[in-house]
């Protein structure tokens, strides 16, 4: 009975009682930490899926949405528009031509490769619906060039 007493307030031998049980701790930390991590990636991946498929939009009108972009952002959006209207002009005048070239030379200005490098703050922005229909007019651009 006494031995175990002064086992137990031996400070080399409390160090070594006790060595496991701080790795354990440790263990048990990095564990819940690692937990949280996965729970994080998890969160976050939920929310940028969310806005990459509902974007950024309010709707307007009872009907319609309207979606919310910096004015840079709407800028760029409008300018491929008006690439897209060059395109169908040039597409169209290619045709009264009958000239071929002029016809793949304007469809392929608004091909994927005029979307591919749009950055990914405005993509989350567009809601699905539009950025399906933008990439169907851009792969049709591909397909008549
Ligand atoms: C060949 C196909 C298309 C052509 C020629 C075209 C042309 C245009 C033009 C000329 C404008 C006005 C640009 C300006 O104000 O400077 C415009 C605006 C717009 N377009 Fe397109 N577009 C096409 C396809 C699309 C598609 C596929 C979408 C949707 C995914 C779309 C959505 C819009 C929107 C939301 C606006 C802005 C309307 C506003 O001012 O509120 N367009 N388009």
């Amino acid at each position: 009975m006494h031995s175990s007493v002064t086992f137990l307030t031996d400070t080399a031998a409390l160090a070594a009682y006790d060595a496991p049980h701080s790795t354990q701790g440790l263990n048990m930390k990095t564990n819940k930490f690692a937990i949280f991590a996965v729970v994080l990636w998890g969160v976050s991946a939920l929310v940028f899926g969310w806005f990459f498929v509902k974007g950024n939009t309010t709707a307007i009108e009872g009907q319609r949405d309207a979606i919310v972009l910096q004015s840079a952002e709407r800028e760029l959006v409008l300018l491929e528009m008006r690439g897209l209207l060059i395109s169908t002009q040039g597409i169209l005048a290619g045709l009264d031509n009958k000239d071929m070239a002029q016809i793949a030379q304007a469809a392929r200005a608004s091909g994927m490769a005029s979307a591919a490098d749009v950055n990914p703050a405005l993509m989350s922005k567009l809601p699905m619906s539009f950025k399906d229909l933008g990439m169907s007019v851009h792969h049709a651009m591909d397909e008549i060039a």
